[in-house]
Formats: structure tokens, sequence, C-alpha cells
């Protein structure tokens, strides 16, 4: 079996299959997983219980020196622990949803998360196996050296749907047309913010999944892969 060399960074929107797709793609090339998105859910949850007004920028900032954040990194069981409780579920309830746009903003949110992120690379980059880092920023700024980057788009109503079928599958509540509004609000929170805007890298492959299924995602993903020569 051929295991994956370097880092593959997966950007782009929320819905379109970006985490299963990062997570199986991980798992396929025995490779670790990063879900960089859970990091800014988990800083925006831990803001959120220290009652932080999300508005604050000083406030967030304070907020996000003082966490204490651990990310597992096994695409088998992906964690996510706040001083050391594992917030995995609540990190996707509409709370922190509605919330982690503006915390994500905040430049010293992001100083703190990329060097973080940076660091559970060079981490994996010493282990067999290479990783898989998925999110917004991974190509442009956290990791440009990855050996490759795919830009995932999909049609706002795609995502919408996908989105919705999420949130079921984590038992919350859930509404195509109030979630079609929110991923049009956030995709223009996130591509019009100053601090690192949600942007495709010069040199990374666009993958429209609006028609594709996850495995069919998965195969062009591998394909690309072989292409780049980054297998062992
Ligand atoms: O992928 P997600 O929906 O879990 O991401 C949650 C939020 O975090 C989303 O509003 C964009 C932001 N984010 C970011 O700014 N940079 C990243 N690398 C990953 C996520």
């Amino acid at each position: 079996q051929s295991v994956l060399r370097g880092t593959v960074a997966l950007d782009g929107p929320s819905g379109t299959g970006k985490s299963t797709v990062a997570r199986r793609l991980a798992s396929e090339l025995g490779a670790a997983y990063l879900d960089t998105g859970a990091m800014y859910r988990a800083v925006t949850l831990a803001a959120l219980r220290d009652r932080v007004a999300v508005s604050d920028v000083e406030a967030v900032a304070l907020a996000a020196r003082s966490v204490d954040l651990e990310m597992g990194t096994d695409p088998g069981h992906p964690s996510v622990s706040l001083a050391g409780e594992n917030v995995e579920h609540e990190i996707r309830g509409p709370a922190v949803t509605g919330s982690v746009s503006a915390v994500s903003a905040v430049p010293v949110v992001r100083e703190l998360l990329v060097a973080e992120q940076r660091r559970l690379i060079r981490q994996s980059a010493e282990q067999p196996g290479g990783i898989v880092v998925e999110g917004r920023d991974i190509g442009t700024v956290v990791a440009p050296e990855a050996g490759l980057k795919v830009y995932l788009t999909a049609s706002s109503h795609a995502r919408a749907q996908r989105r919705t079928a999420q949130d079921a599958a984590f038992g919350h509540g859930t509404d195509l047309e109030r979630t079609h509004a929110d991923v049009r609000r956030r995709d223009n929170l996130d591509s019009s913010r100053e601090s690192s805007p949600l942007r495709m890298a010069g040199d990374a492959v666009e993958l429209d999944t609006t028609e594709l299924d996850v495995p069919g995602v998965l195969a062009q993903l591998h394909k690309l892969i072989e292409q780049r020569g980054l297998l062992d």
C-alpha cells in the first residue's frame, strides 16, 4: 500500500464535502489529518464560555491566548480538546457556527492558530506518512510548500444541502433556507475579511464538487497525488 509523502492542502468554503473527503483521503494514504476549522471553532467555544462578546477584538484575542487546545491528528479518531475536555460535538453546534466567522477574523487568533498548525505539520513530517490539512488558507498561508493544493468548490445550493445533512447527522435542528442564507453570509465574511481572506492559491487545482459524490472527489484526488509523485 502506498503512503503519502509531505502535505496535501485542501481549501475551500464550507459544504464542499471537504471534511469528509480530507479525512477519508488521510485514512486511505496512511497520513495524519488536521481539521483547522475545528481549531477556530474550539477557540470560539472557549470565548463564548468566557462570556466574551465576539465583536470585542481585544477580549477575543485575550481569550485565545489562554486557550489550552489539543488536536488529535489520527484520521480514524480525530479529536479536539479544550483543557482535556473533548469538545468535538459542541463545536459543531449553532452557537459556535454563528460566531466562528467573527472570531476567525481576529488577527491574533489567526497568528496563534497558524503557528500551532505549522507546528503540527512539522511534527507529522517527522513520522512516516504525510498529512492532509483542510481549511481556508492552508495553500496560501499555513503550508505554501504543500506538494498538492486543491481548492474545492460547489454551488451554494449544493453546499447548503450538504451542510443541512451534516447538521442533521450531528443531531442539530435544520432548515435548508436558513442554512443557504448562512452559507452565503459566511462566504461573504470569509472572503472579505482583511486577515487571510478565503482565496485560491495561484498554484492550486480547482475541483468543482457540485456534481461529484465523495468517491468521485476521492478518485480525482488520488489521481492528482499520483501525478505529482507524492507517494512512497
Ligand atoms: O470548515 P469549518 O466550517 O469548520 O470552519 C469554521 C470557520 O473557521 C469558518 O467560518 C472559516 C474559519 N476558518 C478559517 O478562517 N481558516 C481556516 N483555515 C479554517 C476555518
